[in-house]
């Protein structure tokens, strides 16, 4: 794998492979890359020629109270997972590469960004948007990957590729969960062991909300309600929000129907998990 970590020579290199006629799959990460980004990363090497992962722990999209200084950062372990998997490059760039100077310019988001992560972390989505304009202007055309493990933050991606007319199909991937069901994170290294152990009462909430709405409940509050106290069994558990939407407005509708996504974030001590859950409300016979 070649690591780059200037802006010119990834555009050079991308440029020239598509002027080959390649085409070119980008997956934009953070690092601390573990078998759930294995699995986008395999995605990206078998639909695209030149797979480029790029790492960048972007200080634009953490509040100031939260982990930035202490995010997992390992550039040789990345880079060794990305060895073996095929892929090409990986774009490594510094702050300072990325921002030489203050950021003045900044990708503005309206409602898809005012709940959930939005609400709890004021600025958080503008960071990321701002991060992924600059990481598709420097990668150029391409397919970009996103897991749906951060679903609010992969339909604001879809959404401003296509408001700001980026040459990029974005690619949403399904997550992959521990065998215990806990959605692998890079944040996961955080938990204790007791907290591991709790931590797997996010995807049994859930599964309970999914059946509910599966055995025909149709009212958003009691799904909710019924999701927030399976999380609420659990002591170390402290419930950020419990929320059922509409997949494409995630909006929580007056009564469910349709394709439907249920989400909880929750701190478990110093760490906040997030975990989703699809669910397709069954047509009345
Ligand atoms: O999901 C992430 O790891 C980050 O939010 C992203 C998309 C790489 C932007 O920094």
């Amino acid at each position: 794998v070649q690591v780059l970590t200037t802006i010119t020579e990834t555009r050079a290199v991308l440029d020239a492979a598509r002027q080959s006629g390649a085409t070119v799959g980008l997956f934009p990460t953070m690092g601390a890359l573990h078998d759930g980004h294995a699995t986008l990363m395999r995605k990206a090497r078998v639909e695209c020629d030149v797979a480029v992962v790029s790492i960048f722990v972007n200080p634009l999209q953490f509040g100031e109270d939260e982990d930035l200084a202490r995010y997992p950062r390992d550039l040789s372990a990345d880079a060794a997972l990305a060895e073996s998997i095929g892929i090409d490059v990986i774009f490594a760039p510094s702050v300072e590469e990325m921002y030489p100077r203050p950021v003045v310019t900044a990708v503005a988001l309206q409602s898809l960004a005012a709940t959930m992560e939005g609400a709890s972390r004021p600025g958080h989505f503008t960071g990321v948007a701002t991060v992924v304009a600059k990481l598709f202007n420097i990668a150029g055309p391409c397919r970009a990957y996103f897991s749906e493990k951060d679903f609010q933050q992969l339909a604001i991606v879809s959404r401003m590729a296509q408001d700001l007319s980026f040459p990029v199909e974005v690619v949403r991937c399904p997550f992959v969960r521990e065998p215990d069901g806990l959605a692998m994170s890079s944040r996961n290294v955080f938990l204790n062991a007791d907290e591991r152990a709790a931590s797997t009462v996010l995807f049994r909430a859930l599964e309970t909300g999914a059946a509910m709405v599966l055995a025909g409940e149709i009212d958003p509050d009691r799904v909710r309600g019924a999701v927030a106290s399976v999380i609420e069994q659990e002591p170390i558990a402290n419930i950020d929000y419990v929320e059922v939407v509409d997949v494409s407005t995630l909006a929580q509708p007056a009564t469910l129907r349709g394709e439907l996504r249920l989400l909880v974030a929750a701190r478990f001590g110093a760490t906040r998990l997030l975990d989703n859950l699809g669910v397709v409300v069954p047509e009345q016979h």
